[in-house]
């Protein structure tokens, strides 16, 4: 693998965003970090040079919004040196669908930023991918892509869509070298998840799961589930047509 890959992870400000970018980071890679909080940037992008990092750019941006991804994006691709090698797409919210308050604001925002961020962060990357006849894509959607999970049904289509997504795109890139990889995580330690009052099983560190998620793109790996345990739990439920009830 190239020591100094040029790697841009939106999501970075914290859990598996700011994980990855520290497993890139301990490579010697190129980074460009992306999230609207930017002091918690900050702290990341210095542990990361800490690590090895080559060097490191932060983006304050949300990934609603398209003129500012495209700019950055276009900033991105020619800081250092001319390219891109991977981008991570994997900023997301989960929020829960508030069905009961009559308002679909809730639902909305979580459609948007884990629908439309993923599109908005990944296609204006694709045209430098083409050209250079290589690169990797990565989608973060989740085993709840699988599930039909009660409360969060925005949360689980966001994330059949972003599967299905690179599904497509895959299929699209291929003869371009252009890799994509969709991972779908279980319970992994995080911001999300440290919220939760209920027993998640098979619950993984934040770090583990990350150096797993690298691997995987570095194998070019087409859907990755993990934990492990996952898989035999949604082959099995999937082969019987049946619905998990939670995530
Ligand atoms: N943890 C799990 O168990 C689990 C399981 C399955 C899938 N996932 C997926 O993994 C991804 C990362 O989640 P996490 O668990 O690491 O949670 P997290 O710690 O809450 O991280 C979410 C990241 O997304 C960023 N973000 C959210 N909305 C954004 C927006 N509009 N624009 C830019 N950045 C935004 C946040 O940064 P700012 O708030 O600073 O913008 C933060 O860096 C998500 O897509 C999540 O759905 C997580």
């Amino acid at each position: 693998m190239k020591s100094n890959q040029k790697i841009f992870i939106t999501g970075a400000s914290s859990g598996i965003g700011a994980a990855i970018a520290a497993e890139y980071a301990n490579q010697g890679a190129i980074l460009g970090l992306v999230a609207r909080r930017e002091a918690k940037l900050e702290a990341i992008k210095n542990k990361c040079l800490e690590l090895g990092a080559e060097d490191v750019k932060t983006y304050s941006l949300d990934v609603t919004d398209v003129d500012q991804s495209l700019s950055t994006a276009k900033d991105f691709i020619v800081w250092k040196k001319e390219g891109i090698d991977i981008v991570v797409a994997n900023a997301g919210v989960a929020f829960s669908d508030h069905l009961s308050s009559g308002d679909p604001t809730q639902i909305n925002q979580t459609l948007l930023i884990n629908i439309l961020g993923v599109t908005n962060t990944v296609i204006p990357f694709v045209p430098t991918m083409k050209s250079q006849k290589e690169g990797a894509i990565v989608i973060m959607s989740s085993i709840a892509s699988f599930t039909a999970p009660a409360y969060f049904g925005g949360y689980s289509a966001s994330k059949v869509a972003v599967r299905r997504l690179g599904d497509g795109w895959r299929t699209t890139l291929q003869k371009h070298n252009v890799q994509v990889t969709t991972i779908c995580p279980g319970y992994i330690k995080s911001e999300m998840t440290d919220i939760n009052d209920f027993k998640m099983p098979f619950l993984m560190e934040t770090d583990v799961a990350a150096k797993k998620m690298v691997q995987a793109i570095k194998s070019r790996k087409k859907t990755y589930i993990l934990p492990w345990q996952w898989r035999p739990v949604i082959a099995i439920s999937r082969l019987f047509g049946k619905k998990l009830k939670s995530i």
